[in-house]
């Protein structure tokens, strides 16, 4: 039929790189940016041992459900959970959680990436000493001012100084687009599966090198305590609907983006496997990212619950303490982090880019494009307003996520027969386990904290 959707062509060209290339969406700004704050925010410990309960029973479950359906439909999110649908003579309206995915994994790129340009100029301060100055300017302008100037006034200066830097942040937005653009313009294997094939590991050698430091410089056993000391007290359904939230961003899932790059899967991988593979780096990354942060943030002083301004106002202050150093551990810890984002804003344009290309007349460097500059104008508006970032961090984390995934759960739980599935899962133990999580355990856990999360929020 003229006009027909028909299965991706491109597939990921090996089973690493198809690894490499969903730990790498997985891992990113969710682990050390996002992870640090949130868990400092809600308590430590306690919320560290609900964020794990999050991940095994809910985050791992609708990761397999999302390539499941990905691979079995071998299209976008949208058109295929539509075709899906209407293979097993159903409502085509559940293409809408095809919808929510989508535009939430947008949605989320288009702060994202403003976040990327605050760490993509944060790298040269690094190199050019400019936290190393920290001490000195603050004694200056101690002196000066006659009243005491603290490493954490100069840091939080110059953090609010950078990022109203407009000029400077555009340019870097404008840098980083171009950069997205061109590797998925180059298509799932030429170019999304190179970037982490060589970015991944890169990025895993630095994370031992600053984890190390970390460890035997600053103050691990306050850290430890600080991490694994759960207080329960502190702990209401805001802290389930955060860390449920928390999880989800980190895995990648609920934004359909695991669904898009289940249709580029061979037949030879193993979903259940490589579901479990992603959800552990992932979430060892994000220890590691909690160990590597909070000794420094200990050692030096810093307030673990600053809010999203942890990562970029403690951090340097706590490189600002080690002299010569400092400049290269910090300078490596923004490349770090820079590595991670780039190959998760990469996965996040993708979701979008596949469903694009889809469209007639359309080819995906096109999409690519016309994502790119969609991206720069609503991310300017970030760049001249960056208080809205929390707000749509908030929608897109507490509620979109959540939402796509509890429907996500829903449709392969309930929708779709367990013999459309057989091929994607196998048939026994695994199967049974996975089905009996997506109708009975999934949908009712997510339907309560969703529902009551949100209310103890606003209440
Ligand atoms: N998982 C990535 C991170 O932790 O930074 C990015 C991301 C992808 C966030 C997909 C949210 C999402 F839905």
């Amino acid at each position: 039929m003229a006009g027909e959707i028909g299965r991706k062509t491109d597939h990921w060209g090996s089973r690493f790189g198809f690894i490499m290339a969903a730990v790498g969406s997985s891992v990113g700004l969710g682990n050390f940016w996002r992870f640090p704050f949130t868990a400092g925010e809600n308590g430590g410990g306690a919320f560290i041992i609900i964020y794990l309960i999050c991940v095994l029973f809910l985050g791992l479950t609708v990761l397999m459900a999302e390539y499941a359906v990905g691979r079995k439909s071998g299209m976008s999110a949208i058109e295929g959970i539509h075709s899906l649908a209407r293979a097993e003579n159903k409502s085509e309206n559940w293409q809408v959680v095809g919808w929510i995915g989508t535009l939430g994994s947008f949605f989320i790129l288009t702060f994202y990436i403003v976040i990327s340009a605050w760490v993509l100029a944060f790298i040269p301060q690094a190199f050019d000493g400019t936290f190393t100055r920290f001490a000195d300017e603050a004694a200056r302008l101690t002196a000066e001012t006659g009243t005491t100037v603290s490493l954490a006034d100069v840091s939080s200066t110059n953090f609010g100084q950078t990022i109203s830097n407009k000029y400077m942040i555009g340019t870097l937005l404008a840098a980083f687009i171009a950069l997205n653009t061109f590797i998925v313009a180059r298509g799932v294997k030429g170019g999304i599966e190179k970037a982490a094939t060589f970015l991944m590991p890169a990025f895993f050698i630095l994370l031992i090198g600053i984890v190390g430091f970390a460890l035997v410089e600053g103050d691990a056993g306050a850290a430890a305590s600080f991490l694994l000391t759960p207080d329960f007290s502190k702990v209401t359904m805001a802290t389930f609907l955060e860390a449920v939230g928390q999880a989800f961003f980190s895995l990648s899932v609920g934004s359909c983006l695991m669904v898009t790059y289940g249709a580029y899967l061979s037949r030879d991988t193993n979903i259940p496997r490589s579901s479990a593979i992603v959800a552990s780096a992932d979430t060892m990354v994000a220890l590691i990212a909690g160990f590597a942060i909070f000794p420094i943030v200990f050692a030096f002083g810093a307030d673990p619950a600053g809010g999203p301004g942890l990562f970029f106002v403690s951090m340097p202050i706590a490189f600002s303490q080690m002299g010569a150093l400092g400049v290269w551990v910090g300078g490596a810890f923004f490349l770090l982090a820079l590595f991670a984002a780039f190959t998760s804003s990469i996965s996040l344009m993708e979701v979008g880019v596949a469903w694009l290309e889809e469209r007639e007349g359309v080819t995906r460097p096109g999409a690519a494009m016309g994502i790119g500059f969609v991206l720069f104008m609503i991310g300017m508006g970030y760049v001249f307003s960056s208080d809205f970032i929390d707000f749509a961090d908030i929608i897109t984390g507490n509620i979109m996520l959540p939402l796509c995934a509890l429907l996500l759960a829903v449709f392969a739980g309930w929708i779709l027969s367990r013999e459309m599935l057989t091929s994607e899962l196998g048939e026994g133990t695994i199967m049974n386990l996975w089905r009996f999580m997506c109708r009975w355990v999934v949908p009712p856990a997510l339907a309560f904290i969703l529902v009551l999360g949100t209310l103890t929020k606003l209440g």
